[in-house]
């Protein structure tokens, strides 16, 4: 799998309370979320990217903190695979490049087909690693631009020992995972970077 990282703030589809709607049928979601011109998905086009020479914005590169070593215990919600921290356990840290706080792990989930796209292009993985400001409630979060970061990190399939290496630490739960009737697996420590 060869990866690589964008990161989008957004206020979240994914922790929506709405539970009928479908990544299916993007064209047809209501209201704001079809007209609105600061929603999801975004289609990021490089030739309009705009350099950031003096840093008024990214400041430096991205940090993770505490990612190689998280527990975590995962679920089939319906919509997506996700795997969120053991409340109580130490969370991963990220900060840096456009943050101007420290904002702590709470879960990662798919997403496939990729929900955004880069140069027109969808992916056939996007996980997004979700991250709260800290401080702040989900309830407070969800209220603000800047409440919530979460990462895409946008996944090409290929053959090799790669893969293996890249997705070893969550496909092993997986297979457990196809019914959505399940519970939450037992919480386990994977690595995350
Ligand atoms: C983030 O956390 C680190 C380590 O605890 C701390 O040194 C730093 O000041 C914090 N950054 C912000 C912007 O609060
Ligand atoms: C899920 O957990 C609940 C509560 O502990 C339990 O009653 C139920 O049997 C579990 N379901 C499955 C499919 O394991
Ligand atoms: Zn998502």
């Amino acid at each position: 799998m060869k990866a690589f990282i964008v990161i989008v703030l957004l206020s979240v589809a994914d922790l929506s309370l709405q539970a009928e709607w479908s990544y299916d049928y993007e064209t047809q979601w209501p209201g704001i979320c079809r007209t609105g011109l600061q929603q999801s998905p975004i289609n990021i086009m490089t030739q309009d990217a705009v350099l950031d020479p003096h840093q008024a914005h990214i400041q430096g590169p991205l940090q993770f903190r505490g990612y190689s070593d998280v527990r975590v215990t995962a679920v089939n919600n319906g919509h997506t695979l996700k795997w969120s921290g053991v409340p109580g356990t130490p969370a991963p840290v990220l900060s840096g490049g456009p943050l101007r706080s420290n904002y702590t792990f709470l879960q990662f989930h798919l997403h496939w087909l990729s929900e955004h796209a880069i140069d027109g292009m969808k992916y056939p993985l996007e996980i997004h690693f979700v991250h709260i400001k800290n401080g702040l409630t989900i309830d407070q979060a969800l209220q603000r631009p800047d409440g919530l970061a979460v990462v895409g990190v946008m996944a090409l399939v290929s053959h090799g020992a790669n893969n293996d290496r890249a997705l070893g630490e969550i496909m092993p739960v997986v297979p457990n995972l196809l019914d959505s009737t399940q519970n939450e697996t037992a919480p386990k420590h994977i690595d995350m970077t």
